[in-house]
């Protein structure tokens, strides 16, 4: 508790600070990763590593498609590799030209805008289905909610979307704002209804779509959604037991 309220004097509260302050390594790889790591720069909100390895453990020696958006100095792709192991097949999405350099056999860059719609569906045709997709580029309203709709249909249907650094929907100068329509907060408070959407009475309102057959969960953290996919289909109710009444 010390240490703590010593760190947020020095450093300020959420600043960035070693990863072992979370995860001792050797639960979370990723935590002794970051502890360790001297290679390009990388920089994480210290509660994600938790988060990533609780939705992504599952991939780990399989060799998974791993599709970045946001690339900067090409940290994390290090970081993702060295999780997913040697099979890994990264690729990643920038609009800065400079993040080319990072390409290498194991990582496939592609540059462009992830708010452009006929990018990105030109990216669908280029890169396999993705068994994990990370959104964490530019983090406006505009660029989380059109890489969404273009790409959520490209990740596997046992795959896992994340988006990161969902804050942004409460800043103004990136789009967002308190209950703002358009930010992507409000945006997949929708996905919420169409997740529940089997059980609508209102089919005129609302009814199961693409995303309520493709879908088996949605998890909220502090600043980032995961969705797991998974083939869904109408629930059944099933009983057991006698009736006491
Ligand atoms: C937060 S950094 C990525 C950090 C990286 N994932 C890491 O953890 O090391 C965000 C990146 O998104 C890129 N970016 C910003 N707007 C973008 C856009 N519209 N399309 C694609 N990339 C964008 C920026 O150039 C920057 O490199």
């Amino acid at each position: 508790m010390l240490v703590r309220i010593l760190r947020e004097m020095f450093f300020g509260p959420g600043r960035s600070r070693k990863a072992e302050t979370v995860a001792a390594p050797g639960e979370n790889p990723l935590a002794g990763w970051f502890s360790n790591h001297t290679g390009r720069y990388v920089s994480k909100w210290d509660h994600y590593l938790d988060i990533y390895h609780r939705h992504f453990a599952r991939f780990r020696g399989r060799s998974p498609v791993v599709l970045e958006v946001g690339v900067f100095h090409g940290g994390s792709l290090e970081m993702w590799h060295d999780y997913f192991g040697p099979g890994c097949r990264l690729y990643a999405v920038d609009n800065d030209p400079r993040c080319k350099a990072f390409e290498d056999e194991k990582t496939k860059i592609m540059i462009g805008d992830q708010a452009d719609r006929g990018f990105l569906a030109q990216l669908r045709m280029e890169v396999p289905r993705a068994d994990i997709l990370v959104d964490d580029g530019g983090h406006f309203m505009n660029q989380q909610i059109a890489t969404f709709e273009e790409l959520y249909r490209h990740v596997a249907d046992d795959g896992v979307y994340l988006c990161e650094d969902l804050h942004t929907s409460y800043w103004e100068d990136f789009g967002g704002g308190y209950r703002k329509a358009g930010s992507f907060v409000e945006f997949s408070k929708a996905l919420i209804d169409q997740l529940n959407a089997w059980h609508s009475r209102e089919p005129d309102r609302f009814q199961s779509n693409d995303f309520t057959r493709a879908t088996y969960c949605m998890h909220y953290y502090d600043s980032v959604l995961v969705i797991e996919k998974r083939p869904m289909s109408r629930p059944r109710k099933i009983v057991a037991g006698r009736p006491s009444f």
